[in-house]
């Protein structure tokens, strides 16, 4: 399972709203994380005014752009075949440029060029204002590439297109990059240090927004906790920054703080939070504000305190517990997800129970679970040897998968003959006559429409639930409308 948060989602290609001066036709499709799909808003709006309006028809683009993954080998073997894809329809449209975005950009560089034929240009995630020259080179029959990764980057300055979105939930990132060095991780490498963008900036976007009537919005980072602003510059060389600027700053909580009090209608979500650098202010934060939703995503990847510290994970499983138990008590009732890794370098059937029984404790809402993919330039990669059989990691794998359908469908069940607040997105996948929503704690949740629309907050009655979705009826609107 890809680490996403709708699996639909995969693939997914942008279609703007056509500016009759644009004269070429731009197909761009997402892979990935929550990131890359913020980012491809990002280069849509960018090439927006370069004269591209967007296509869903492959066969008609004059550019496509594809914004890949890196974070297992499976993801990069998934843009490998969209690139045959893409060779066999140039084969009718010679004239088709190709573009490679994103992490696997990053990662091979130039060698992509030489490796797949098709691809004429190769771009790295912090050089999409490059675009407009890169696009100039690949005109004029040249290949281009560009993957310096910079130190300020953020897209701060560009507001990103809201197209193929339903209107009502939408990303806007706060961070960029991420200096944790967890030795399993290639984003280090392919997303480059971590880097904040200007609070201003960040609150400026969410404006726009609200002005148009999104309901949801999720921050997005790396490692939101990790947010710091001291007026630009790198999270690392905060220690030379001067005694105002220290004063000034603004860290994730503060930040959380400001746009949950600027917005009060709005929800807020953030994603993803790291144990090491997730601080109690954020919980009191989240206490204080009713629209922050009660639900955290706390990747923990391992159970087992030597597995752990080879991860480069600075935390034990005791501190982790210590935090689920802190958020328990500030915020009792929020919802925790996580991210687990089955079969990491040395992993023994030891360190696998342990993962077990800290999912035992836990109870997690929900999870992403993973295979343990060696990445070449990771630190695992070089260093260690990949030694659990793939049989040991699918059944170790197969056994976290079960426990956790076993725990989503207890937290779900805990819900029955409560009220949960639901903001509509959208018409059930399964039934035209219900909504589909979420409630705070993010539980997927239907119910008979009535008179209600998408984006209403309204009160439902939960009755009846199967593993992972609330069935209720509406007993009116909520007071947040
Ligand atoms: N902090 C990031 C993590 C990005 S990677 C975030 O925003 O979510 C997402 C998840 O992929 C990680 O939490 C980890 O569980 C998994 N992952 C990363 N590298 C991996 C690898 N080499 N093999 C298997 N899973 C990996
Ligand atoms: Fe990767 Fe660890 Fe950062 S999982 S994205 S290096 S927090």
């Amino acid at each position: 399972m890809e680490k996403i948060i709708d699996e639909s989602k995969q693939g997914e290609h942008i279609v703007l709203a056509e500016n009759p001066k644009n004269t070429r036709k731009l197909y761009i499709e997402s892979y990935g994380c929550q990131m890359n799909f913020a980012d491809s808003e990002v280069v849509a709006s960018i090439l927006a005014k370069e004269g591209f309006n967007t296509t869903n028809r492959l066969e008609e683009a004059d550019l496509v752009l594809v914004n890949t993954c890196s974070i297992r080998d499976k993801a990069e073997q998934t843009v490998r075949k969209r690139l045959e894809k893409y060779n066999a329809v140039k084969r009718h449209n010679p004239k088709m440029k190709v573009g490679v975005l994103g992490c696997m950009a990053e990662r091979l560089k130039s060698k992509f060029l030489e490796e797949e034929k098709i691809v004429d240009m190769v771009v790295g995630p912090d050089a999409y204002k490059d675009l407009p020259n890169l696009i100039q080179e690949i005109d004029d029959g040249r290949n281009a590439v560009n993957v310096v990764l910079s130190k300020e980057e953020t897209y701060g300055d560009i507001s990103p297109v809201r197209l193929n979105t339903n209107g009502i939930n939408a990303l806007v990132s706060i961070t960029r990059g991420c200096d944790n060095m967890c030795t399993f991780c290639v984003v280090p490498f392919t997303r480059g240090r971590e880097r904040s963008r200007d609070p201003q900036s960040i609150l400026e976007e969410i404006q726009e927004l609200s002005d148009k009537n999104f309901k949801e919005i999720t921050l997005l980072g790396q490692n939101v906790d990790s947010y710091l602003w001291y007026g630009g510059g790198l999270k690392k060389d905060f220690d030379k920054a001067s005694e105002m600027q220290k004063a000034t700053a603004v860290d994730f909580a503060k930040l959380l703080d400001m746009v949950a009090t600027k917005f009060p209608k709005l929800r807020l979500r953030f994603s993803t939070s790291n144990p090491q650098d997730m601080h109690e202010s954020v919980f009191h934060v989240m206490a204080k504000h009713r629209n922050i939703c009660k639900h955290i995503h706390l990747p923990v990847q391992s159970g087992s305190n030597r597995i752990l510290k080879e991860m480069n994970r600075l935390h034990t499983r005791e501190e982790y517990f210590a935090l689920i138990d802190k958020i328990q008590e500030i915020l009792p009732g929020c919802g925790v997800s996580q991210d687990l890794i089955a079969g990491f370098p040395t992993e023994t059937e030891e360190d696998h129970q342990d993962t077990l029984s800290l999912m035992e404790y836990v109870k997690y809402d929900f999870g992403y679970m993973f295979t343990y993919s060696e990445r070449p330039g990771t630190m695992a990669g070089r260093k260690m040897e990949d030694d659990v059989p793939e049989a040991t990691k699918k059944r170790r794998l197969a056994e976290i998968i079960e426990l956790q359908r076993k725990h989503s469908a207890f937290r779900t069940k805990s819900h029955l003959n409560t009220v949960q607040e639901v903001l509509i997105e959208g018409t059930s996948k399964k039934s035209d006559e219900h909504w589909m929503g979420r409630t705070s704690r993010n539980t997927v949740t239907v119910f008979p429409k009535e008179n209600y629309k998408p984006g209403d907050f309204v009160n439902v009655k939960i009755y009846d639930c199967t593993s992972a979705t609330l069935i209720g009826e509406a007993i009116g609107l909520s007071e947040n409308n």
